[in-house]
């Protein structure tokens, strides 16, 4: 059907490469209204956001695991350029709202800065691995995997505008590898940025709800209602949202050349900024 189609193809708005579904809302990011208790998760796709959304999710809600475990996080936590509930429904939903959005910051609202940010980043080489993962998985993707490449280079973009606003006090940046490395340190590091405290049963407990196999496991953050909307390949068992959850496997994807031109591109994107990715575990 129509949302389906428009879930499959891109288009470009003031040079950012966005899903079609945004077409008809994109003018209306900039003045959308954020409030100071909102908490934003924003990354590229396929940088741990999910993840990022569960850990902010059961510490935002002071441990609701009821609601955690019974609803999806789509309705949890709603995504500001998707179809569904829409951008307007994002406007009315009470306070404190939690939104995710794969915007990079130029198109972000022009007062983004009253909220609480959290970027979530990850090394380019596996998000594109990862993301060509992904398209296969919405069938929107039949060609090779060089392809993503030219992708990679928006990724690295977005990252460094916000690792540039990284100091500002409404900003945590945060990364996926060290998630994957101290994920306890990172559940800590975002509760201190919430302003919330933890007991050190909660944080066992975050970490071992968001640990990678149980969020496998778990249909309410794996989307398993994507498989029931006929919009995945349902074909391929293995792949799914929730996919490896690995730091490196890039290393079987990139041969010798491709791997030269990506390290020149990134080193040339983030020259001065100072944000270093990490590629291996
Ligand atoms: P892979 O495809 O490399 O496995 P996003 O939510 O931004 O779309 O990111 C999806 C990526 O995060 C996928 O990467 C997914 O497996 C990984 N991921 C999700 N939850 C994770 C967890 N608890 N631990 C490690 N990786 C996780």
């Amino acid at each position: 059907d129509e949302n389906t189609r428009k879930m499959k193809h891109f288009f470009r708005y003031k040079g950012v490469v966005l899903p079609q579904f945004t077409e008809n809302i994109v003018h209306k990011f900039e003045n959308f209204e954020v409030r100071p208790d909102d908490v934003w998760v924003v990354s590229f796709p396929r940088s741990g956001t999910t993840w990022t959304q569960e850990i902010v999710y059961l510490i935002n809600s002071n441990m609701d695991i009821e609601k955690a475990k019974t609803v999806s996080i789509d309705d949890r936590f709603p995504y500001l350029e998707y179809l569904t509930p829409g951008l307007d429904a994002i406007s009315n939903l009470p306070s404190p709202r939690l939104i995710k959005t794969h915007l990079p910051l130029k198109l972000l609202p022009k007062d983004i800065n009253k909220a609480k940010v959290i970027y979530v980043a990850r090394n380019p080489k596996d998000t594109a691995v990862s993301y060509y993962h992904f398209c296969k998985l919405l069938k929107t993707f039949t060609g090779e995997f060089d392809f993503f490449l030219n992708g990679i280079c928006s990724m690295v973009a977005a990252c460094a505008g916000f690792w540039n606003i990284k100091d500002d006090p409404n900003v945590l940046f945060i990364t996926y590898e060290d998630m994957c490395e101290d994920m306890e340190g990172n559940i800590r590091k975002i509760a201190d940025f919430l302003g919330k405290t933890l007991s050190d049963k909660d944080v066992k407990y975050i970490e071992h709800h968001c640990s990678f196999d149980n969020m496998k496991n778990n249909a309410q953050v794996n989307y398993e209602w994507m498989r029931h909307l006929g919009v995945w390949d349902n074909k391929d068992k293995d792949n799914s949202h929730i996919r490896k959850g690995k730091i490196g496997e890039w290393r079987l994807y990139f041969n010798k050349e491709t791997n030269y031109q990506i390290n020149r591109m990134v080193a040339h994107k983030l020259n001065a900024s100072g944000l270093t990715f990490k590629y291996d575990k």
